[in-house]
């Protein structure tokens, strides 16, 4: 079991959403937080709350897509506390719309901060955990996205299945690295797929920097897109607390995938089925219920 009373826990995306709910959670176990978010007074209210609640947190505005930042984020959780348990690479943004119709911007934007950001985390906490020889775990928020393709949503997709893969790889990795190491002193990781659930994600486009956004009016399927992620997203049945609270009961137990929404594993099976059996895609959309509230 892990044990999270006393421990560091490290949270980009904090100051919304799933990060936020990541910080609450963290707090209520006694953890010590480091939080992170490319939106300052975001970052500083929800410092506030949580220390107002009788946490020890700091705040640390960080864009997870410059490799310096998040590096200097590493080393300012070290100069407050010491160590670090638990990081959650969390932050990420979406963009809709037809792939052809989506800009260089987009994709650069998108893949900086759900790859990119998630791949500098790796690399600058993962040898931190590796020397501490203590318990530690790593969570990489991807979604369903990253294990289906849903139309319209494509830059997302692709950044999220890279997720997958870069945190499925980052386990084996891990399990390699430590091979014949003392019982206790392990570094582990989960991946985290949550299908849509209400935060702040519909309104990703707050936080893209100024010089990665469009000069051109989004195109019909853009803003299709857009309408359509608001619906998905306010209709999810889960709170980003639920969410929170599935995550933590994985990463004590040490479990790798964390599907916060099953239903959503028949169209899973049909995707690999598909594969396997040399099928063209089926559209996930099309399927059950579940998947339209899928994220
Ligand atoms: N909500 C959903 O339905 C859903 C489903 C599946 C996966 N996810 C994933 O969950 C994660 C958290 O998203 P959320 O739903 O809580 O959305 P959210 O918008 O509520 O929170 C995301 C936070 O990340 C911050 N952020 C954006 N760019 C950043 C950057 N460059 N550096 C640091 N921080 C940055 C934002 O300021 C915001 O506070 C994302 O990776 C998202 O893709 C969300």
């Amino acid at each position: 079991m892990f044990e999270f009373e006393g421990k560091v826990a490290v949270i980009t995306g904090a100051a919304s959403g799933f990060g936020r709910a990541f910080a609450e959670k963290g707090a209520s176990l006694g953890m010590k937080l480091v939080l992170a978010d490319v939106n300052p007074e975001a970052l500083a209210q929800t410092v506030d709350a949580l220390r107002a609640g009788g946490a020890e947190a700091i705040g640390v505005p960080t864009d997870v897509s410059d490799a310096a930042r998040v590096e200097a984020l590493a080393q300012a959780a070290l100069d407050a506390f010491g160590k670090v348990h638990l990081l959650f690479n969390n932050a990420g943004v979406g963009s809709g719309g037809f792939l052809w119709e989506s800009t260089a911007n987009d994709w650069a934007w998108v893949f900086n901060v759900n790859v990119m950001g998630v791949a500098h985390g790796v690399r600058a906490f993962t040898p931190i955990m590796l020397r501490q020889n203590e318990p530690a775990h790593i969570v990489n928020t991807a979604s369903v996205a990253g294990l289906l393709s849903p139309p319209a949503m494509g830059i997302y997709n692709a950044s999220k299945h890279a997720v997958v893969s870069l945190t499925e790889t980052l386990y084996h990795d891990l399990q390699l690295a430590q091979a014949g190491s003392t019982e206790g002193g392990t570094v582990g990781c989960s991946l985290l797929c949550p299908a849509f659930v209400p935060t702040g994600i519909a309104d990703a486009e707050r936080a893209r920097p100024a010089d990665l956004r469009n000069d051109s009016r989004p195109t019909r399927s853009q803003i299709a897109a857009g309408k359509q992620l608001q619906r998905a997203v306010q209709s999810g049945k889960l709170t980003a607390a639920d969410v929170a609270e599935i995550t933590f009961e994985a990463i004590a137990a040490r479990r790798f995938y964390i599907v916060t929404h099953p239903g959503i594993m028949a169209t899973v099976k049909l995707r690999h089925e598909d594969i396997e059996q040399l099928r063209n895609p089926t559209d996930p959309m099309s399927l059950k219920p579940e998947v339209k509230n899928a994220g």
